[in-house]
């Protein structure tokens, strides 16, 4: 039986003092059975990564550069990542893609990188509500994941986390109901069957607006292998409701 995996996405939010009162009382009542992960903005890497030492909750990065250590002012390279202990590493967010022009060549290299540096990347995919809208959110995503298996062999695909997000749910309060959310989980797990070996082995995730009272539908799904948390991790107690719904 495959363990869900619930992951916390910070986003550009939280200081010393929150960190360390929100890990606090996460440590403190994580329920066992489960995968979890929580990605703090750089800065606090470290010191979420002390907090996490010896824990069952591992460290998360939200992005990392293409390049090896040089010349990229403002980059992060994998291998600091990977100093700091970090095991996942979100690409290709939706914010990322929307704000800093985020390709899905580059998302892909971006995979390829984590993977190289032995992380474990989770790639972010989903359609915009106009691409909803007008009906052409698997054609989004089928560009999406073609985009990774240029660049990744099926084994190295095999070993990646996809999280599907569309966007009209992230930070909305509006969360894609259960039979949207399985109907594009099992458009992307026949996909998988197309470019990997064992396609029930893969994690696909979901995000967008999940919330305790929506995680346990959400996780039930045949197809939904766990969470990725934006608002709601923020929250000791939510995040905690999340991940006791994925066990
Ligand atoms: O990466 C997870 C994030 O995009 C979802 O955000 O606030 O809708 O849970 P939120």
């Amino acid at each position: 039986m495959k363990r869900k995996l619930v992951v916390g996405n910070w986003k550009m939010n939280g200081d010393r003092a929150r960190n360390s009162a929100l890990l606090d009382q996460l440590l403190g009542a994580m329920p066992a059975g489960m995968d979890c992960a929580v990605c703090p903005p750089f800065p606090y890497l470290s010191q979420v990564g002390e907090i996490l030492r010896g824990s069952d909750v591992a460290l998360g990065a939200q992005d990392v550069s293409e390049f090896a250590d040089g010349a990229y002012t403002g980059d992060v390279s994998i291998t600091m990542l990977g100093d700091f202990g970090v095991r996942f590493v979100i690409v290709g967010h939706s914010e990322r893609r929307a704000l800093h022009g985020e390709s899905d060549v580059l998302i892909a290299r971006k995979a390829d990188v984590v993977l190289e540096g032995g992380l474990v990347p989770i790639v972010c995919i989903g359609e915009t509500l106009a691409e909803r809208e007008s009906g052409v959110t698997e054609q989004v995503l089928h560009r999406q994941l073609d985009a990774l298996a240029v660049t990744l062999s099926p084994e190295a695909l095999q070993r990646i986390v996809l999280a599907y997000e569309p966007v009209w749910a992230i930070g909305t309060g509006r969360a894609a109901t259960v039979e949207q959310v399985q109907a594009v989980l099992r458009f992307v797990r026949r996909w998988l069957g197309r470019h990997v070996s064992a396609p029930e082995r893969s994690q696909v995730l979901y995000g967008g607006s999940v919330k305790p009272e929506t995680a346990g539908g959400l996780f039930g799904l045949p197809d939904a292998d766990g969470g990725l948390i934006g608002g709601a991790s923020l929250d000791a107690q939510s995040f905690l409701e999340i991940c006791r719904a994925a066990t």
